[in-house]
């Protein structure tokens, strides 16, 4: 375990805080473990229904960290990095974003695999890739044209420009901006009461969203499977009863 990543539960939300301000929060093997592990434990334990990662100190993330990448081998493939971004990609717990500051290379291109990004008003994404002689990562090729416009993304990416927060926010990229006092306090009350939504409908509706592109017929016939499971599920059940008896609904009781 690391210092450099605190884990806190508030409720049903995980708080993952990269700790590492003195290096403005530069993700080493150790910290990209310590996320991923924390991102396991969200989707096993029963009580956790979101997960919120942000940074210490006046920066989000400054990417990976440099010093890591001079003493890298050329195998990724088993590192803790790989690891990181394959969970990212693959879990099926929400997971929002509260932006503090400067968000760079991983610390932008991890947040396309998110649900919600908050950021600060000073909040600047950049993805220095080329300007490292290193190219895009976390599948920010294929995800950042699809969350910006090719042009914006290529602007990032190829050309080396960066995207502020204002500018995210018209792109769809940010959600909301907020005061960096009263940001991770916004961040976490949001998540608090997403929290209160039922966690297997939220979990298979963000699995279908991750599917690939298929057939229309197909996808119709996967969602119906699965409409058809949720719909015998305890949770749709109270939503349904709930309604019909004109009461607040409660999924409390399914955690
Ligand atoms: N890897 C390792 N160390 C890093 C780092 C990184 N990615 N980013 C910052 N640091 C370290 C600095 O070396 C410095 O360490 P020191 O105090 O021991 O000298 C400390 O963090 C503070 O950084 P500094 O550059 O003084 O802070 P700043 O607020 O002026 O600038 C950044 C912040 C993020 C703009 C700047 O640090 C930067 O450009 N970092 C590199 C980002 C990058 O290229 N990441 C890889 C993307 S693929």
């Amino acid at each position: 375990m690391t210092d450099s990543v605190s884990i806190e539960v508030d409720e049903n939300v995980l708080l993952i805080t990269l700790n590492r301000p003195e290096k403005k929060n530069a993700l080493t093997m150790e910290m990209y473990g310590a996320v991923e592990q924390a991102l396991r434990r969200a989707e096993q334990e029963s009580g956790i229904k979101v997960v919120v990662l942000t940074g210490a100190g006046d920066l989000f993330c400054a990417g990976n960290d440099i010093a890591d990448f001079l003493s890298a081998t050329a195998d990724f493939k088993d590192s803790p990095v790989n690891r990181f971004l394959h969970r990212i990609a693959s879990t099926d717990i929400p997971i929002l974003a509260a932006v503090n500051g400067h968000a760079v290379g991983i610390g932008t291109t991890m947040l396309m695999h998110f649900e919600k990004v908050y950021a600060v008003e000073t909040a600047l994404f950049s993805t220095p890739f080329v300007s490292l002689g290193l190219v895009p990562e976390a599948a920010s090729s294929l995800l950042m044209p699809k969350v910006l416009g090719y042009q914006r993304a290529a602007r990032m990416l190829v050309l080396g420009e960066s995207l502020s927060a204002a500018g995210a926010m018209a792109c769809g990229l940010v959600s909301e901006v907020c005061l960096p006092d009263k940001l991770l306090e916004t961040v976490m009350a949001d998540a608090k009461k997403i929290a209160k939504l039922p966690k297997s409908a939220m979990r298979t509706a963000k699995r279908l969203m991750r599917r690939g592109e298929e057939p229309l017929d197909k996808r119709i016939n996967f969602e119906m499977d699965e409409f058809a499971a949720a719909l015998q599920s305890p949770e749709a059940q109270e939503a349904m009863l709930a309604f019909m008896e004109k009461r607040p609904v409660d999924f409390s009781q399914f955690d």
